[in-house]
């Protein structure tokens, strides 16, 4: 079990108007107690266009689930049409923005150079990056995995010094394990959130390597979040599907959670 206090979060990806998003909320907070709250972090991830809605009821009922982003844009404004900058989510109180998530990478062609690009900015803004790295089925079957994550820590990790590092999340997410009901096996995602550690170590040092929270995505559930975050170099979730059910995110949570 990990020193590290969790961070449990809801990537919904492209689900819920600003309404469903209220609900869902809002059955949350019913589900958690204080407890869950001491004993994790929780953030949740919207569509835009829900953000300023859960952001309001957020802050207007003092509810401690931390607002997320599921992208930016690094530039500051400008000629962009569609994209969101990072000070329009830093204005609605967002903590942490998802970055480099590989749907990101796959669909709309983010490279390695942008999500680093991305991740400064969301860094000056003084918001949190949960930077995705991951690799796909064909890349683990031909023994490619630590390369492939390491060569997107050693691109998104450019330029970001260790004071800023060590307040940053990773999120393990292997892409064949996506909304497939796939999961890595603990140990198999032990096994790669260690070398992620590792590389923090060594590209910084020991004490930031130790301080960056490491999460886990990629098919959680109820079922297997405990044997995941049984794993010490495990310090979290990034949940996909069953984060959209309040219920089951609530349980994630709560399994979720350090013992004491
Ligand atoms: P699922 O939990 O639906 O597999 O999605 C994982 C994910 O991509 C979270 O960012």
């Amino acid at each position: 079990m990990t020193t590290r206090k969790p961070l449990i979060s809801g990537n919904w990806k492209m689900n819920y108007t600003h309404l469903d998003a209220i609900a869902v909320v809002q059955k949350l907070t019913y589900t958690l107690l204080p407890a869950d709250y001491d004993r994790a972090d929780v953030s949740v991830h919207p569509s835009f266009t829900a953000l300023r809605s859960v952001q309001t009821m957020l802050d207007a009922d003092g509810i401690p689930i931390a607002l997320g982003a599921q992208d930016v844009h690094p530039a500051e404004s400008g000629a962009f049409t569609g994209e969101v900058s990072p000070s329009m989510l830093a204005k609605l109180n967002v903590r942490y923005v998802i970055v480099g998530h590989s749907e990101r990478r796959e669909h709309f062609g983010d490279t390695d150079a942008f999500v680093n690009q991305k991740l400064l900015a969301v860094l000056k803004h003084e918001m949190i990056p949960i930077l995705c790295v991951g690799e796909t089925l064909a890349e683990r079957e031909a023994g490619f995995i630590e390369d492939k994550v390491v060569g997107q820590l050693e691109a998104a990790f450019d330029g970001v010094p260790a004071q800023a590092a060590e307040g940053l999340v990773v999120a393990y997410e292997p892409i064949w394990a996506i909304g497939t009901g796939r999961t890595a096996s603990p140990d198999d995602a032990q096994a790669v959130c260690k070398a992620i550690r590792s590389w923090l170590a060594s590209h910084y040092r020991t004490d930031v390597a130790d301080k960056v929270r490491v999460q886990y995505g990629g098919s959680v559930t109820p079922t297997n979040i405990a044997e995941l975050m049984a794993q010490s170099d495990i310090d979290g979730a990034l949940v996909g599907g069953a984060s959209l059910d309040a219920e089951k995110f609530a349980q994630i949570v709560r399994l979720g959670r350090t013992a004491s």
